[in-house]
């Protein structure tokens, strides 16, 4: 069992199968590890990790869960390396293949994954780019998997900028036949390209993709409530800007309340209480971000075997 694909780049690229494959194994991971199982599926690997941009999140579980199934990960800044001195992604793509045996890389231009791909002869997986984040939109719909059981049919309401995050999410939830709502306002909304093409995914699974301005109305029935910063890595100089945009699109308790009394809150973190989400709600009964946060490493350890490993899983 593997993934068609040699890499991993966007929720788009995967099929419905795989999806259900990859939360499949990050269940059978998550339990192994619990139990103290071996699970040792890359042992003798080595994985690098290109950041051009900073992380906790996904740097910890990356190197956490690749050293958990018995490989080696190496941690490549742009400052500490000569990716950041200007050398060319191609010439990195190539010289890397002949060395390791695959690449994660977190950076701004989403082009130059696809051309770290290309060059690549081994798998890169898409740590965050400006356009999309796969592996937290995968690691979603595992937990939203683990505390509502059935995903097909759920309403996820996203609020707030219609960025990388949302992207991500409106593949994965084409994917599995949930129906997403992102609530943005103007000049935030996503990007039209990605919406089209996430309601042509939908069509496979009878999942739907919508964006709607005013967020009460969007708000109404959620499932799930999602959101994520109003300034992303790379925008800090337009936060004046966006959080006075943005700065009606906040879940609140006021929001839970025309939600599904069951309704989870989730935020890929970091999160920013008093802007797009309120110290209370994250802190809530209804808030889950903390097993959000540990999924990473449950997610992506199953993506990297399903990728890498030579055994089957
Ligand atoms: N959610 C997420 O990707 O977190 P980090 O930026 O800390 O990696
Ligand atoms: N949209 C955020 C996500 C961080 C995990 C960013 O790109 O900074």
């Amino acid at each position: 069992m593997g993934l068609k694909n040699k890499d991993l780049i966007s929720v788009h690229d995967l099929s419905v199968g795989e999806v259900a494959t990859i939360l499949d194994v990050a269940a059978k991971l998550k339990r192994k590890q619990k139990a103290g199982e071996p699970h040792e599926y890359c042992k003798g690997k080595t994985l690098v990790m290109i950041f051009s941009k900073a992380s906790t999140r996904t740097r910890v579980s990356f190197e956490t869960g690749f050293h958990q199934l018995g490989g080696h990960p190496i941690y490549l800044s742009d400052q500490a390396s000569q990716i950041g001195r200007g050398e060319p992604v191609r010439d990195t793509a190539r010289v890397l293949s002949r060395m390791v045996d695959g690449i994660m890389i977190r950076t701004f231009s989403h082009e130059s994954v696809l051309e770290l791909a290309k060059y690549a002869s081994i798998p890169v997986i898409n740590g965050l780019t400006d356009l999309l984040h796969p592996c937290q939109a995968l690691t979603d719909l595992f937990t939203i998997q683990e505390h509502q059981k059935v995903l097909k049919g759920r309403k996820l309401v996203f609020v707030g900028d219609g960025n990388n995050m949302a992207h991500s999410l409106m593949f994965a939830c084409a994917k599995v036949g949930m129906h997403m709502v992102c609530a943005s306002p103007k000049g935030y909304q996503p990007n039209p390209h990605i919406v089209k093409q996430a309601q042509e995914d939908a069509k496979l699974t009878g999942a739907s993709i919508t964006v709607e301005e005013d967020l009460l109305t969007a708000a109404k029935g959620a499932d799930i409530l999602y959101t994520d910063v109003w300034a992303s890595m790379g925008q800090e100089d337009e936060r004046a800007e966006r959080i006075k945009a943005l700065g009606g699109y906040q879940i609140n308790q006021k929001l839970l309340d025309v939600a599904r009394p069951e309704c989870i809150v989730l935020h890929c973190l970091p999160a920013h209480r008093g802007e797009e989400i309120t110290e209370d709600v994250i802190e809530g009964p209804h808030s889950v971000v903390f097993d959000q946060a540990e999924n990473r490493l449950h997610v992506q350890k199953a993506i990297m075997a399903l990728l890498m490993s030579d055994e089957r899983l």
